[in-house]
């Protein structure tokens, strides 16, 4: 697997993991940017036997409260992990193994399931390793978080813990990655995480950047112009145009994708009712005069749910997901007209 670039973000994050754990790490961006893929480039690269990893992808999991956390986080004793096979030779992956009955006790909540984590990342404190947590995709919490009722103070019980980990006890770190980053700021907000948390952007390519890559990668200057002009530095986009014979119909794929997608969506906020307000926010955001009002915030969680805008909390930026997905917004509402 080819990767490209991304110098700046190793660095700050091999700094970031070789400092003592002093804050959780969020590392936000838009669908696709690359977050995964470069954090597995870190930890590929830091020396293996500093560190152990455990390593909680949420993508395919369906957490529906308690039970599904504790699932999600123990294993019974003699479990194998099957994910993250691609880098498992390469880091120390970690598991929370317990003992059948430590397991049923932490069930039926006669044990803290917490201070059992806590005692296993102090065991691996204590061989001279750093723990690393890393939670990825963690808008696959938002279900239980928003509605699921009773089950939300796992979810703040979790933050909670991540924050006594990182900021108290310096014993563990602790990375979450998300590009749903209202989600992020909900759980900030209600959380005690002032103070507590740190931010990082991981954003596509900028244009120099990819345009360089491409023409590392043997394309010549107005080929690699055209292709940053109409994609922009989308990783695997970059990497499937490289990979076709006639870049040109794969971009032209990708547009109609795009377009397809907007359109479903936008057809579903009008089954929904909130169309009108959509339009013009998203117009506001393509004529380039949209400010974060209060007012717009219910709309613009939406559209950011939806996956059709990204929000980044930190510079307080509305924007699209993509250069093709804006290019397609401007189209589609140039129709509607
Ligand atoms: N630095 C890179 N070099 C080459 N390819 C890359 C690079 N970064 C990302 N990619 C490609 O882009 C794809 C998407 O990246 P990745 O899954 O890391 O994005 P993500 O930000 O984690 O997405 P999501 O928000 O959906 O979790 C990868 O499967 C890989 O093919
Ligand atoms: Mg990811």
């Amino acid at each position: 697997m080819k990767f490209w670039d991304r110098e700046k973000e190793k660095k700050w994050l091999k700094h970031y993991l070789l400092t003592e754990p002093n804050a959780i790490l969020f590392v936000y961006g838009p669908k696709s940017s690359g977050k995964t893929t470069l954090l597995m480039k870190v930890v590929e690269e830091l020396p293996k036997e500093k560190f152990i990893y455990y390593w909680f992808d949420l993508r395919e999991k369906f957490i529906t409260g308690y039970e599904s956390v504790i699932e999600l986080f123990f294993k019974k004793k003699g479990w194998l992990e099957s994910f993250v096979s691609a880098v498992r030779p390469k880091i120390n992956l970690g598991i929370f193994e317990l003992d059948p009955e430590v397991l049923s006790s932490i069930r039926q909540k006669e044990t803290d399931p917490f201070e059992e984590m806590r005692k296993r990342l102090e065991e691996d404190r204590a061989k001279g390793l750093t723990p690393v947590i890393v939670f990825d995709k963690l808008q696959k919490l938002k279900d239980i978080y928003l509605n699921g009722g009773n089950q939300r103070p796992i979810i703040k019980e979790l933050f909670n813990f991540f924050v006594r980990l990182t900021k108290v006890l310096h014993l563990s770190h602790v990375i979450v990655m998300t590009s749903d980053t209202f989600f992020i700021e909900q759980v900030y907000t209600d959380s005690t995480l002032k103070n507590t948390s740190e931010f990082y952007p991981v954003d596509f390519f900028d244009d120099k950047t990819a345009k360089d890559i491409l023409i590392s990668e043997g394309l010549n200057e107005r080929d690699a112009s055209y292709i940053v002009e109409h994609v922009g530095g989308v990783p695997w986009m970059m990497e499937r145009i490289l990979s076709s014979p006639e870049s040109t119909e794969a971009i032209q794929r990708f547009y109609k994708d795009s377009k397809g997608t907007f359109q479903e969506v936008l057809d579903l906020i009008y089954e929904e009712g909130w169309y009108e307000e959509a339009v013009k926010l998203l117009r506001e955001v393509l004529e380039n005069n949209f400010k974060v009002k209060k007012e717009d915030k219910k709309i613009l969680k939406k559209l950011v749910e939806y996956e059709l805008l990204f929000y980044d909390p930190i510079n307080r930026l509305v924007k699209f997901q993509s250069k093709l997905d804006e290019r397609a917004a401007k189209e589609l509402l140039e129709e509607l007209k």
